[in-house]
């Protein structure tokens, strides 16, 4: 076995501090509530010793694609290690200062706090709701700058790894088009929240002209922060709803959509995957990532459920068992490949043959 790099190790070091770091939170945060909140304590199963085994080993597994992937020239090793580490930081203690909040909706039922702008008009009423039991649903500044961290915590600094899965997929269907300029091929992520996923395309095509949408100007706020201060291509950032994308028909060559479809209903599910087709070119690719689901990953099914019970996920339970591959297929698409990786199953779909 070859002897590996200093980046190699220093990127497992990294991920294996974000991983404790990750669970100590959560270990802390919990005694803490157990102790002020008792009944903010959501009921849920002991994990069994056997699927803790299994977890650590899949999380193993996708540190090593992430790994490998770099390494073979997909994206650059500085993505493995390109997160806002000072921001992270200084916005750490205001996690603590929000819990309070997070237990009083979880102790209450309290599914619609929000902030008086969340008007019906200006969203789908499913989205009008404290996801996770977030402070202000993803309708505040507040809520973003907190949100990536939170993310990174829950799924133990593993989740922009799991986010760069949908990168193999995406460059072999741009293959596609490979006798085009670079410039000219036009990539849509629905649903970009924050932009993490934005982030990590530009640094695999960096030359390609990207775009993002979501629901949020405060999650798109943070985005424009992030993605738009230094010298690298501009991203374009946009409010709008997936489910009736402001884009002409075959406008796009590629589209991708990270964790947004198992915060929907079942029909906006598939309103979202029909417009994805809608906007892809002939021969173009979707790739999505989302939660695991109960018929690829049953080994994880208390994992599952135990996320349901503990955050405001009203349309997980539905997800988990939805067959998304039919979906595509009703949408339109064609080449249906899936694959899991730890907690994200990523699919990859084209318009057309
Ligand atoms: C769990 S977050 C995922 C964000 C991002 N893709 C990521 O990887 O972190 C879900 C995002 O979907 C957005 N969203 C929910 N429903 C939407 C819809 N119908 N159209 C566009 N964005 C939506 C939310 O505002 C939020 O930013």
């Amino acid at each position: 076995m070859a002897t590996p790099s200093i980046t190699e190790i220093a990127y497992r070091t990294l991920q294996q501090s974000r991983s404790i770091a990750g669970l100590a939170h959560k270990e802390f945060s919990t005694r803490l509530m157990e102790w002020v909140a008792p009944d903010a304590v959501p009921s849920t199963e002991t994990v069994p010793e056997a699927m803790f085994m299994e977890l650590r080993r899949s999380l193993a597994s996708l540190e090593d694609t992430d790994w490998q992937e770099a390494e073979s020239g997909l994206y650059p090793k500085r993505q493995l290690f390109d997160q806002p580490w000072i921001d992270w930081a200084a916005r750490y203690p205001r996690l603590w200062l929000d819990l309070p909040s997070t237990w009083m909706r979880r102790q209450k039922r309290n599914v619609r706090d929000l902030p008086d702008e969340a008007s019906e008009t200006l969203y789908p009423d499913y989205y009008l709701q404290n996801f996770h039991h977030q402070t202000d649903g993803y309708l505040s500044d507040h809520s973003a700058e907190l949100y990536d961290l939170q993310v990174d915590i829950l799924f133990n600094g593993a989740a922009d790894a799991m986010r760069r899965r949908v990168l193999a997929p995406l460059l072999r269907g741009l293959r596609r088009f490979e006798d085009r300029p670079a410039a000219s091929l036009r990539v849509l992520d629905v649903a970009t929240g924050t932009g993490r996923t934005l982030h990590q395309i530009r640094a695999a095509l960096p030359e390609a002209t990207l775009t993002g949408i979501d629901l949020s100007e405060a999650y798109l706020r943070q985005a424009n922060r992030w993605l738009n201060q230094g010298r690298q291509g501009l991203v374009q950032l946009l409010k709008g709803n997936g489910e009736q994308l402001p884009f002409a028909d075959g406008s796009m060559q590629a589209v991708t959509c990270v964790f947004l479809l198992h915060e929907l209903p079942a029909q906006a599910r598939q309103a979202v995957l029909e417009e994805c087709y809608r906007v892809l070119e002939p021969g173009g690719v979707l790739v999505l990532a989302d939660s695991i689901q109960l018929a690829d990953s049953p080994q994880f099914s208390v994992a599952m459920e135990n996320f349901r019970r503990a955050f405001h996920e009203p349309y997980y339970a539905d997800y988990i068992r939805d067959d998304i591959e039919a979906r595509l297929s009703q949408a339109g698409f064609r080449g249906i490949t899936g694959e899991s990786h730890f907690m994200a199953r990523v699919w990859s779909a084209s318009k057309g043959a």
